[in-house]
């Protein structure tokens, strides 16, 4: 079923991303999504960045559909069903948040005081929710160098020793996922990723999310380091919505 809400606060949050806030009477965890239909132009799937009284998405403009929810405005309407996927398991003690680009959006809601964040993004006006952590918890790292530290994500890495936290949590884009994962395996650590594939109906019908076996909308989008351990497809193929295998 498909809910209209109405937004009824817009925060920009860098010159390419937006939230969006609505009033949404649904119980969401942490890490799942919901299918944003935008008309004219289809359905996306877009992470819940806030889970409290207001709901929030936060979308990052990088196609004609992303474009145009991010012209939206408070009052306009938005439409969306879900929420769908397995969330993030429940944080427990110290944890480590790892987030590139707009994937801060879907760690957001793990962001507590117990929570240490590597922040990573290409230029520094380009991180996203870095001030939501405590400052000593904040590690910032962008490629341009202006804040935090000047590199990829792994320099982020090499400031903390993994094996602290109960449980480290990932995501943004599949290469760095990628990188984290070869990083960290082998490790005494839990960790869990969240991963992007293309998606048409988000409830196990279509088979566009598929990956090993697995599809990314119900069986994830969280997944294990065990679980990605098994999968041969994981930064290196995946699927375009026309149905073309692509390298990563
Ligand atoms: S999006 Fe259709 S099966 Fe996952």
């Amino acid at each position: 079923m498909i809910n209209h809400l109405k937004i009824e606060r817009k925060e920009v949050n860098t010159p390419t991303v937006s939230s969006l806030y609505f009033r949404w009477d649904r119980k969401v965890k942490p890490g799942q999504f919901v299918m944003v239909w935008v008309p004219g132009f289809g359905e996306v799937p877009m992470s819940i960045s806030s889970i409290g009284d207001l709901k929030c998405i936060t979308v990052k403009a990088y196609g004609d559909s992303t474009r145009k929810l991010i012209r939206l405005k408070e009052g306009d309407f938005i439409h969306l069903r879900g929420p769908y996927g397995r969330p993030f398991s429940e944080p427990e003690g110290d944890i480590l948040l790892i987030g590139g680009g707009s994937g801060m959006a879907s760690l957001r809601t793990l962001i507590g005081p117990r929570a240490t964040g590597i922040i990573a993004s290409r230029t520094s006006d380009e991180l996203l929710f870095s001030e939501e952590f405590e400052k000593e918890k904040r590690i910032e790292v962008t490629e341009d160098g202006i804040r935090g530290l000047k590199g990829l994500v792994l320099m982020g890495l090499d400031q903390v020793n993994v094996e602290d936290y109960s449980c480290i949590y990932v995501c943004g884009p599949e290469k760095m996922l990628k990188a984290v994962y070869e990083r960290i395996r082998g490790h005494k650590v839990r960790a869990e990723f969240s991963l992007e594939r293309s998606m048409k109906c988000g409830i196990g019908i279509c088979d566009s999310c598929s990956i090993n076996g697995y599809q990314v909308c119900v069986d994830g989008p969280t997944f294990s380091i065990e679980e990605l351990g098994e999968m041969t497809e994981f930064g290196t193929t995946k699927l375009l919505s026309s149905g073309r295998r692509v390298q990563i």
